[in-house]
């Protein structure tokens, strides 16, 4: 099930808090900063923010530049993101300055929160997803139904501590204000609990005025059958090693990336790399790992098209190679047609021998992008 691209955007004290508990919010941005945060809200489809952080700071969540909402008519986009905001409890101020300005809003909440929200008779349309609220169907609910391809979540700490901890942040841009707020009681931006191993990519960082940018990347492999958003990022980078395979009328070109739950990369291959005309891309970044390498037990592999059953060119199979290294997770984009072995099952294969196997079918055109000339 694809999701939106999830940007977690908050700006936080050099000890590590998102405002004080003072009745006014505290400002820990500079003005350019605040300038760039209104250039990424006119980038993206929709801007969410959790209940509390409507009650605690009655935020109005615009594109306040008219040039940046102009350029975004003129591309056939609505005016204004729409807005959206989580509860459980559906207890909304309807006079908050949310409902009031921007363009549509959502709430996703629960059937009990929905009965609340909607006897307030708030402008939005509320969404309920159950007796509780799951982020998943939330995130592929703006997806398939709103359209939602970019999602910037502008906080509070419960928001980006949860979706953070359940693998669905995409990217994170932190900015850090050089003030301490020192109160215990003040709201931390993630809170405890269980966070990826092993550490983060950074991506970028950016001077602005007094404070500094800092985009960093989840890395770590999701766990069993649910697809993390790292899981996405080291297919998209599997499909695009399969790019730079040699050119080939009798082999297809696919793209293999090995990672360790950490989200650390032990090897990367691809198809006829190194000057070996036979090698598969899973084949050769295998090789790359000592047998004895502990990690393989909880590593994931990447490939863009699944472990192939069947070789003529070598005596062991990717699916078994696999099998053999003591790998338990493989996500693939593609299923391999019956271009040169009829009814291949490689993701069979693997999962028969009790091997997660997950196929993201939206990477899919791009797994199949070189090999389009034996497709036919
Ligand atoms: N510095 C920054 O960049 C920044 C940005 C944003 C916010 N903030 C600060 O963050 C603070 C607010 O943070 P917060 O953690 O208290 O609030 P929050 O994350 O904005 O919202 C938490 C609320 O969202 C709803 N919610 C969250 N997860 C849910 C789930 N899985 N299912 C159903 N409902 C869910 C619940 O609402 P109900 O209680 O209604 O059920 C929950 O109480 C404020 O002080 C604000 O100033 C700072």
């Amino acid at each position: 099930m694809p999701y939106p691209h999830v940007l977690l955007s908050a700006a936080v004290s050099l000890d590590g808090y998102l405002d004080d508990t003072g009745p006014d919010r505290l400002l820990l941005s500079s003005p350019a900063d605040f300038d760039r945060v209104d250039e990424v809200r006119a980038s993206v489809d929709a801007i969410l923010v959790g209940a509390g952080t409507i009650r605690a700071d009655n935020p109005r969540l615009l594109v306040n530049s008219p040039e940046r909402r102009a350029a975004r008519v003129a591309a056939g986009r609505p005016e204004y993101p729409l807005k959206v905001t989580v509860t459980a409890t559906g207890d909304l101020d309807p006079d908050a300055k949310f409902w009031h300005t921007g363009g549509e809003k959502t709430v996703y909440t629960t059937d009990e929160g929905a009965r609340r929200a909607r006897a307030l008779g708030i402008a939005a349309d509320v969404v309920p997803l159950g007796a509780g609220l799951g982020w998943r169907p939330l995130l592929a609910h703006l997806y398939d139904v709103r359209g939602v391809r970019r999602l910037m979540v502008e906080g509070g700490g419960t928001v980006h501590t949860q979706l953070l901890q359940q693998g669905l942040a995409d990217e994170l841009q932190l900015v850090l204000a050089p003030l301490f707020v020192g109160d215990p009681k003040a709201p931390r931006l993630f809170g405890p609990g269980g966070y990826q191993a092993g550490r983060l990519r950074l991506l970028d960082t950016r001077r602005i005025e007094d404070v500094v940018l800092m985009r960093y990347e989840p890395t770590a492999p999701g766990t069993g059958g649910s697809a993390a958003a790292a899981d996405r990022h080291w297919l998209r980078l599997a499909c695009e090693l399969a790019a730079h395979c040699p050119p080939s009328r009798t082999a297809f070109s696919v793209g293999a990336v090995v990672v360790a739950a950490d989200g650390t990369e032990l090897a990367r291959g691809h198809s006829r790399e190194a000057g070996d005309p036979v090698v598969h891309a899973e084949e050769a970044a295998l090789a790359k790992i000592p047998p004895a390498d502990p990690r393989l037990a909880t590593a994931t592999v990447y490939t863009s098209l699944e472990p192939c059953t069947h070789r003529a060119s070598r005596p062991h199979p990717c699916a078994e190679l696999i099998l053999r290294a003591g790998v338990r997770r493989v996500v693939t984009a593609w299923r391999e047609p019956d271009t040169f072995v009829t009814a291949a099952d490689g993701t069979g294969t693997l999962r028969e021998a009790g091997v997660e196997v997950l196929v993201l079918g939206e990477y899919e055109a791009q797994a199949k992008a070189p090999n389009g000339h034996l497709l036919g």
